[in-house]
């Protein structure tokens, strides 16, 4: 009888349940009216008097040890389900929620898809730039009002160093390196001493495209337009050429689309015009070319500059500059896009 008592003490301390089932099961096996604790306590009757005092003890043990075990492994089930409760299984499994790209990345990527599309190939230049690729390279004249203390912003500590207003200044930075043909497109920051507001910003983006080969026409530039234009706005959109002044191009012009967002019907942002001017363009001057150390006599070219914050508007319906530098997810968290 006494190592059945040792035998079954041993085995309590193993005992383990998954659920409120298995623990039933244990309970019936061992301590129900029928199970082997209890029928140990009927065989009881049959321990020799000398011995009872021993072997109850270790009977008591027993089922109060078994009793024990039991209501544990009953605390462990219920403190287990209430662990599950507290579990948001619906939460995702990423720490970290994925961010989303931002508008002016997504418009630039769609810009240099197009343009690449066509040979185009990515050039980059320094946003602290010296007088020389900024304006003078670029057939500004001594007295332009661009290089005016208005637009311009200055390094104090060295007059000839300046931010670069426009990315036109990298189209002379790859001119003077490179020998046609030169297909390039050029995305950067570009600064201008502007007042803050919901239209102008003292910083922005453009991204400037330049090729320069034998026998390259307006023609050619017209159709590169045309190109873009449908691909970027889509297959319906108009253009159109405004002739136009840039010191740096000869002819010059201005191109307008059909106002993608009342589609020509007339609307606030198109001024009720139908028509909206997205960039500047022309072939380049042969005084520019010449500058770069590129035979005008030989070469041709025709380059064109356009800003990312004016086309995200028109394809995004921005109103206000500013949400594009302020970082605001409520704004950020809406634009999603592949790449
Ligand atoms: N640099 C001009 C600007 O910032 C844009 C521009 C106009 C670039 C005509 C060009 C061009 O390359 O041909 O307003």
């Amino acid at each position: 009888m006494i190592e059945r008592i040792e035998k079954l003490l041993n085995e309590v301390d193993t005992w383990s349940a998954q659920d409120l089932k298995a623990l039933e099961d244990l309970r019936v096996k061992y301590l129900s009216k029928k199970g082997e604790i209890s029928q140990l306590f009927n065989d009881f009757r049959l321990v020799p008097g000398d011995q009872k005092r021993v072997v109850g003890q270790k009977l008591n043990e027993l089922k109060n040890k078994a009793q024990q075990v039991l209501t544990d492994l009953k605390d462990q089930l219920d403190n287990q389900k209430q662990n599950n409760q507290n579990f948001d299984l619906s939460r995702s499994a990423y720490p970290h929620p994925l961010g989303t790209r931002h508008p002016l990345s997504i418009v630039r990527n769609e810009i240099i898809r197009i343009f690449s599309t066509l040979g185009f190939t990515i050039a980059e230049g320094p946003e602290i730039e010296d007088d020389w690729h900024v304006f003078s390279s670029l057939n500004f004249p001594p007295e332009h009002p661009a290089r005016d203390m208005q637009d311009t912003f200055f390094i104090e500590k060295n007059p000839d160093l300046v931010l670069r207003t426009h990315t036109s200044s990298v189209q002379t930075r790859v001119m003077e390196k490179t020998s046609p043909p030169i297909r390039i497109i050029c995305p950067g920051r570009v600064y201008r001493n502007e007042a803050i507001s919901y239209r102008a910003h003292c910083f922005f983006h453009q991204i400037e495209a330049l090729y320069v080969d034998k026998d390259v026409s307006y023609a050619d530039l017209r159709q590169l337009l045309d190109y873009f234009c449908k691909e970027m706005f889509g297959e319906q959109t108009k253009i159109r050429l405004r002739p136009s002044y840039f010191p740096f191009t000869e002819p010059s012009a201005e191109l307008d689309i059909s106002c993608n967002i009342c589609h020509g019907e007339g609307c606030p942002f198109c001024k009720y015009t139908g028509w909206v001017e997205i960039l500047g363009c022309g072939m380049v001057d042969p005084n520019v070319l010449d500058n770069c150390g590129i035979d005008s006599s030989v070469y041709s070219g025709y380059a064109l500059g356009m800003g990312i914050e004016r086309i995200t508007n028109l394809k995004y319906q921005v109103k206000d500059l500013r949400m594009f530098s302020e970082n605001d997810l409520r704004f950020l968290e809406q634009f999603r896009a592949a790449y």
